[in-house]
């Protein structure tokens, strides 16, 4: 029974067996079709517009019923970086929410170290799942899906959430629904700020990732800048390092707390792609000139920042604001050039969302808010908590693709350990905006997943 149930859903595929390349694509489009029919535990607005004649029977009781969007309750997983989860009802109510952070780790080796991460994201998964249960006053028994992200990230990382949810999903009969991290960065200024409508433009700014995108509709995207190198988050990082921050909560954080005490205009560091006249970001050089002023300042990054002299701290500080004042400004402009974009492809945006640990910087959100009110535009920033890494985006993306029915079937209870899940490393959201190619970019593009958005674009058309 379940698997005519799994050809009238729409999938976000989950399923399909190691599809990283285009030829197993077209194998997995078969599956990805969304038939007008949704099951019965879909929310009620699908349901207005769909018929609900072709019902599994091997589904929870509970799911018999008419289950309306404010009474779903889905448990988002999240293991790209640090473990996160938590339980959000449809209705956007935040049940709870759990963070076991990797920074002691990140902090004792400079950087993700991918197999240590692995085994870490495994000693806590079982108990971070279990308190976001406990805080929400749930059974897993009472959840209508578990959401989980998919990519992009480490696989290795990747693969510990996934597994438990598939053992969850299994286990209690639970849909699951695949998610793209960045889009969950994004649509979690919806849970925030309900007016936000589509189509909206957004700028997401992580460890990772920098990417300006036009968000035309949910699963639709087109990308209108993406980061050439690194991202601003890693920059952040490598300044924080060198400058004997304290690692302990991620760089970001201590150095815009140490930005303050500097003198922004101290050091002229030059921006990033100022002859290149589109949306796309780079930040190795910024990088490099860092460096290079650390080194002529003679700063010793052993010795940490509690134990420098006062003049030490001082040019260290003046190194900060003057790096922070650059790394934004190339913000601000790209976004400048992006809403002029946007607007010629969609005259009637009227937000810009910032989303992704790097906004959660009070410095960044407040000149970014200038650029978008001189362009009237309005700005949703979702709370610091809610722009790193948490389980609440990704069980509020689960929330929004299940209501329009994307998601696969419960996975069976007895799930093999060798059964090869479909992890996406590296997974674009949308596609690249023709006219904003740039020239500085050489994409590596080995083992690129098709983005989010072809999938799914492709997946309505085959209706
Ligand atoms: O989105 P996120 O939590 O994880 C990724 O998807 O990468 O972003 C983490 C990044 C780190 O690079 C961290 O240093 C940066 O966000 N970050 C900040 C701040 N808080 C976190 N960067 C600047 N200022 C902050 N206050
Ligand atoms: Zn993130």
């Amino acid at each position: 029974m379940l698997s005519s149930l799994s050809s009238t859903i729409s999938r976000l595929n989950l399923f399909c067996p190691k599809p990283l390349i285009p030829p197993s694509l077209s194998s997995c489009l078969k599956t990805l079709k969304p038939l007008p029919i949704i099951p019965r535990w879909s929310c009620l607005h699908s349901l207005s517009t769909h018929s609900t004649s072709r019902l599994s029977t091997s589904l929870k009781p509970q799911f018999d019923a008419l289950v309306s969007k404010d009474d779903l309750v889905v448990l988002g997983i999240e293991t790209s970086c640090d473990d996160t989860a938590a339980a959000v009802r449809g209705n956007g109510e935040i049940l709870s929410q759990v963070v076991s952070s990797q920074a002691d780790l990140l902090a004792k080796y400079g950087g993700v170290a991918p197999k240590m991460a692995e085994e870490a994201h495994s000693q806590v998964i079982d108990q971070v799942v279990q308190e976001a249960l406990d805080k929400a006053n749930l059974t897993a028994r009472n959840l209508s899906a578990v959401a989980v992200t998919i990519g992009p990230g480490l696989s290795l990382c990747l693969r510990v959430g996934v597994r438990k949810a598939r053992k969850l999903a299994g286990s209690f009969n639970l849909p699951i629904i695949g998610i793209h991290h960045m889009e969950a960065h994004c649509l979690v200024a919806r849970l925030i700020e309900r007016e936000l409508e589509f189509p909206f433009m957004a700028l997401l700014i992580s460890g990772g990732h920098n990417l300006l995108i036009l968000a035309h509709d949910l699963g639709h995207y087109i990308q209108l800048g993406t980061t050439i190198d690194d991202a601003i988050g890693e920059a952040y990082d490598k300044t924080a390092k060198w400058l004997g921050l304290d690692m302990s909560r991620s760089g970001g954080p201590a150095l815009e707390e140490l930005a303050q005490e500097g003198d922004a205009e101290s050091i002229k560091f030059s921006t990033p792609m100022k002859q290149h006249r589109d949306c796309n970001f780079s930040y190795a050089g910024l990088k490099t000139q860092v460096r290079l002023a650390i080194g002529s300042h003679n700063i010793n990054p052993e010795i940490p920042i509690s134990s420098a002299s006062s003049q030490d701290r001082r040019s260290r500080a003046d190194i900060a604001a003057s790096f922070q004042r650059v790394a934004v400004l190339h913000l601000e402009e790209r976004c400048d050039r992006a809403i002029e974009w946007a607007r010629k492809i969609e005259p009637s945006i009227k937000h810009l969302v910032v989303s992704g640990g790097v906004a959660s910087n009070q410095y960044v959100r407040a000149r970014l808010d200038h650029v978008v009110k001189k362009n009237n535009l309005q700005l949703v920033c979702p709370p610091p908590k809610l722009c790193t890494d948490n389980g609440v985006m990704v069980a509020w993306t689960g929330i929004e693709h299940f209501c329009m029915g994307r998601f696969d079937p419960p996975p069976p209870a007895d799930e093999h350990e060798d059964y090869v899940y479909d992890l996406r490393p590296r997974w674009p959201l949308g596609e690249e905006y023709a006219e904003g190619r740039s020239e500085a970019r050489s994409l590596r593009t080995a083992r690129i997943h098709p983005s989010l958005t072809s999938i799914i674009q492709s997946s309505l058309q085959q209706q």
